[in-house]
């Protein structure tokens, strides 16, 4: 069982924990991940590792709640437990000095963006990230980012806060600025990785993504994270969960993210039925 030491909600829908896993916050490097049960009978769900505290035996994971699972999560309070938290898991990012590194992050792809950002920057890169979100009220971890970034860059699809656009404007106004970039890590969405791999390509700067499939049993067996990278398949679970952006086949992402979708609705169908049992609202 691992114990929430605290949870804060970072904004709608999206709650930080900290959560006692002495192990892996001892070993855990940037770009790692878990996979977390809840209880018994719960799915296995992949989370990235966004910080560890290995004095306290803490780990940081930032959670935004699109499912069964994760609505679960964020219902969780201190003080409550996770039935098992497995990993770290994954290869850690590769880190050196490369020079001057973009980290983009848009939406929940901020909190692992952040730990790469932060391994980066104790490389003895120069940190320039860009951090996107649909509006102000969704934009999150500034403060953390600004921490390990040389300069940071706030971009809002409705212009609510920062620059008015995407995160791929932001990416074209640093390289419009003649700024020399020697790699790029962009994590968010799929078109979003997929949009931004596009536009470094065409200025030819090396671009690593995250990518975030569906997971099953995280050990390379089962073939849930299989993903084209290079015309070749790869698991994410075990030869990621980073690759390289230029490489990958967004289209074939997103058609086999969307595989459980009937499955997904049933299960959060399920939940709500369940919640608002528990709730007392049909009385
Ligand atoms: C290596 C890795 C690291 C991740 N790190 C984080 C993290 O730090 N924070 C975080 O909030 N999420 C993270 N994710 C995504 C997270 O695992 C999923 O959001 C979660 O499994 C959804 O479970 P659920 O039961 O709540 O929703 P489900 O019922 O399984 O799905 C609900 C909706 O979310 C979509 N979805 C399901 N799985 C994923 C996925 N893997 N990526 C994108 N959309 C998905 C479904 O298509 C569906 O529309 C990560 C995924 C991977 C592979
Ligand atoms: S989750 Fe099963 S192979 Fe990766």
């Amino acid at each position: 069982m691992n114990r929430i030491i605290s949870k804060d909600r970072l904004a709608e829908g999206i709650v930080d924990l900290r959560v006692e896993a002495p192990v892996i916050a001892r070993k855990r490097k940037a770009g790692q991940f878990i996979l977390l049960r809840i209880d018994e009978t719960g799915e296995r769900i992949p989370l990235t590792i966004v910080d560890s505290n290995p004095e306290e035996g803490s780990i940081r994971l930032i959670i935004q709640e699109v499912g069964k699972t994760t609505y679960s999560l964020g219902e969780l309070e201190a003080g409550d437990s996770i039935k098992d938290i497995a990993g770290p898991l994954g290869k850690a990012t590769h880190i050196e000095n490369f020079g001057t590194v973009v980290c983009i992050g848009g939406g929940i792809g901020v909190a692992p963006v952040y730990p790469i950002a932060a391994a980066m920057k104790e490389a003895g890169n120069r940190v320039i990230s860009i951090i996107g979100a649909r509006n102000h009220d969704l934009m999150i971890m500034e403060e953390d980012m600004k921490k390990v970034s040389d300069r940071l860059v706030v971009a809002t699809d409705d212009g609510s806060y920062g620059i008015h656009g995407f995160v791929t404007d932001a990416l074209q106004s640093l390289i419009d600025e003649g700024l020399k970039i020697d790699l790029v890590v962009a994590i968010g969405p799929v078109p979003m990785m997929k949009f931004t791999s596009l536009l470094a390509k065409k200025n030819n700067l090396p671009t690593i993504v995250s990518l975030n499939s569906v997971m099953v049993d995280g050990t390379g067996m089962c073939g849930g994270c299989r993903v084209s990278v290079g015309g070749k398949s790869k698991f994410v679970c075990v030869d990621g969960p980073e690759f390289d952006g230029h490489e990958v086949d967004y289209d074939e992402l997103t058609m086999r993210q969307s595989a459980y979708h009937d499955m997904e609705k049933e299960a959060m169908d399920i939940y709500h039925k369940c919640k608002i049992g528990r709730d007392g609202e049909d009385k």
